[in-house]
């Protein structure tokens, strides 16, 4: 394997998998709940239908289903995971952590895990800490998985958010590779002036859960979504260009641009900004809604299993996200076109999950 003359190595992801619920909640079922319509959902945000994870489901075991496809496109044993980030928002508990619950259910025996707080730009921030890890030689398996239970915290009472969030897991084992293919730039940035336009109040250190913060809705997800929207269409677009331009690209060379699923009229504005024709930026918004950190790996997975990725593609990815953080990344793909995962069947609508 070739590697860089300061002996960093080439890092490429060898396996994705994805995994949704199987519930559906429909923009008429939300209709049903709060004072909104199947045509403002659409028209302002794209998405027309969210997945909703189960009673029984917690965010460990969607991210179970979701790494064992990754393991098994990579063709590696669970065993053999060096580490496993697990970026969320929503971890099973805070003690133990979800990546800890799922090293356990995994069976990666001989792998540290741990959570990675980062909102929606979780799976690029992996993305970054995984490529560093193997580039320099420190781990050689690092397992990235985005999974969110986000149908736990959001308040199905507030139609400002309600409608916005849903349910899922992606996975990607990231291992050595050639240099000049694979990884080329991670961009990952913060800032915390923004943190409380988007924000869940209550429940941890600074505003423990008590009668008084359940009764007025605290340990709900609350956004100020007018203005995140600017800013999410800047840096996403800023944080693409600086990829492109440490890969030796200009943004129009991209064959492929997976962007954080959040609002179609912030992926078509990033589009229009990057000067990218419409058949090159992927989107699956009006099926999962925003799934923050699984958004990306979801999107990855069904490119990949889909044919839309070949080797030689020029990947580009970019989310932005509650923090505030922001973050893109630039890849030569190297895996090879996969046959379609066994995954979730057209489900039965059930409404009685969230209601
Ligand atoms: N149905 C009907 N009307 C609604 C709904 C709804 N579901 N939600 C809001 N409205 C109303 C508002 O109350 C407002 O009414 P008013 O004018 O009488 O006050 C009107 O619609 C317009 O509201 P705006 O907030 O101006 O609507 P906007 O066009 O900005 O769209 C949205 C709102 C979809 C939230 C948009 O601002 C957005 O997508 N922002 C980005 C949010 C985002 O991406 N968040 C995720 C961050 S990622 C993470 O880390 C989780």
């Amino acid at each position: 394997m070739t590697q860089r003359p300061d002996g960093i190595r080439g890092v490429t992801i060898t396996g994705t998998g994805m995994y949704v619920p199987d519930r559906v909640l429909t923009n008429h079922d939300l209709e049903q709940m709060v004072e909104t319509s199947d045509e403002w959902i659409v028209e302002r945000t794209g998405i027309r239908e969210r997945r909703i994870a189960a009673p029984d489901q917690a965010s460990s075991d969607l991210a179970l289903i979701a790494c064992r496809r990754a393991l098994e496109m990579a063709n590696v044993d669970a065993a053999d995971v060096d580490q496993i980030v697990l970026a969320t928002t929503t971890p099973d508990r805070i003690l133990p952590s979800c990546a800890c619950t799922l090293q356990q259910k995994l069976g990666a025996t001989k792998a540290a895990a741990y959570d990675m707080f980062a909102a929606c730009t979780g799976f690029i921030y992996g993305l970054g800490l995984a490529r560093g890890l193997v580039g320099a030689g420190i781990a050689d398996r690092v397992l990235v998985v985005g999974v969110e239970t986000l149908s736990r915290i959001v308040d199905y009472t507030d139609r400002n958010t309600c409608v916005l969030f849903g349910d899922g897991a992606g996975a990607a084992l990231l291992q050595a590779c050639d240099t000049g293919v694979g990884v080329h730039a991670v961009d990952m940035h913060s800032d915390g002036e923004l943190g409380e336009v988007l924000e869940v109040p209550a429940g941890i250190s600074k505003n423990p859960a008590s009668d008084r913060t359940v009764a007025a809705h605290e340990h709900y997800i609350r956004m100020q979504g007018k203005k995140l929207f600017p800013f999410a269409v800047r840096s996403m677009e800023d944080s693409t260009r600086r990829c492109a331009l440490q890969a030796g690209w200009s943004p129009a060379d991209v064959d492929l641009f997976i962007p954080h699923q959040a609002n179609m009229r912030i992926i078509e504005g990033v589009r229009e900004r990057l000067g990218l024709p419409e058949d090159r930026v992927y989107v699956n918004i009006d099926r999962y809604g925003n799934t923050s950190s699984a958004s990306i790996p979801i999107a990855l997975d069904e490119c990949v299993r889909s044919g839309r990725l070949k080797p030689g593609d020029k990947l580009a990815m970019a989310a932005f996200g509650g923090g505030a953080t922001w973050g893109a990344s630039a890849m030569t793909w190297t895996i090879p076109v996969q046959r379609p995962a066994t995954s979730s069947a057209r489900p039965a609508k059930v409404r009685e999950a969230v209601s």
